[in-house]
């Protein structure tokens, strides 16, 4: 697919890249909305990781241990979203690799994944200070990063874990408990909200819910299988 300039000049600049422009064309790519169109595929995994270990494009990099990229299979049906590295995360450099990432290796299990079969990445690829909140510049410097991500795998079905990641993606401010249990779409992409684990582990009286949001989500991809048939 063909880019836009401008979505392919939003690409380049979230990925360090700067190119000249006239000056009456410039425009900060932050103030921009979410691209609609995904970013070309001619980028490969390996100029992406290197790009993202690199980045300087927001001061988390002045923080981090080092940036979790993410992983799993580059072909993977299934594409899970959360939020940001946290302190396991930003040492081994891998997702979800703390407590609230064991009950998600254990939600995938409940559903018949593995991790290995799976693609599993952040919003953010750098822990933010103290595990907070991701702000809006961090989000904006680092998504293009995701959708190039997305891009690459194709994935069948995308799942937001968490709050943070439903609301970046579906560019809303609703509640989590108002976007679960639906089929949103991202990208011309099926895509499903569903409860953090790390709030899962806080509010375990809310696993009951989680529980049909898997249930939900296998359902769903298993309708989009069959409407492809
Ligand atoms: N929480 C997230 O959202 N992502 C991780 O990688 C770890 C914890």
């Amino acid at each position: 697919m063909a880019l836009s300039e401008n979505t392919r000049l939003r690409y380049l600049h979230a990925m360090g890249i700067t190119v000249w422009q006239p000056r009456a064309a410039q425009q900060s790519p932050a103030q921009e909305e979410i691209p609609i169109a995904p970013p070309t595929t001619a980028i490969s995994w390996d100029t992406l990781r290197n790009q993202v270990t690199q980045c300087e494009q927001c001061t988390l990099c002045t923080t981090r241990t080092q940036t979790v990229f993410g992983e799993g299979n580059p072909h993977a049906k299934w594409f899970f979203i959360g939020e940001a590295p946290g302190q396991d995360e930003d040492l081994q450099g891998r997702p979800f690799v703390g407590e609230a990432g064991k009950l998600l290796t254990e939600m995938l299990r409940a559903m018949q994944l593995t991790r290995e079969e799976v693609f599993i990445a952040n919003i953010l690829k750098c822990r933010p200070p103290r595990n907070r909140d991701p702000h809006e510049e961090e989000i904006h410097a680092c998504r293009a990063y995701l959708f190039a991500q997305i891009a690459l795998v194709n994935p069948q079905m995308i799942v937001a874990v968490g709050r943070i990641s439903a609301q970046t993606l579906l560019n809303t401010q609703q509640t989590i408990g108002k976007l679960r249990g639906q089929v949103h779409s991202f990208q011309e992409k099926p895509l499903i909200a569903i409860y953090h684990p790390a709030y899962l582990l806080r509010a375990p009286i809310e696993k009951r819910k989680a529980w049909q949001d898997l249930q939900f989500a296998l359902q769903a991809f298993d309708q989009l299988k069959s409407n492809l048939q």
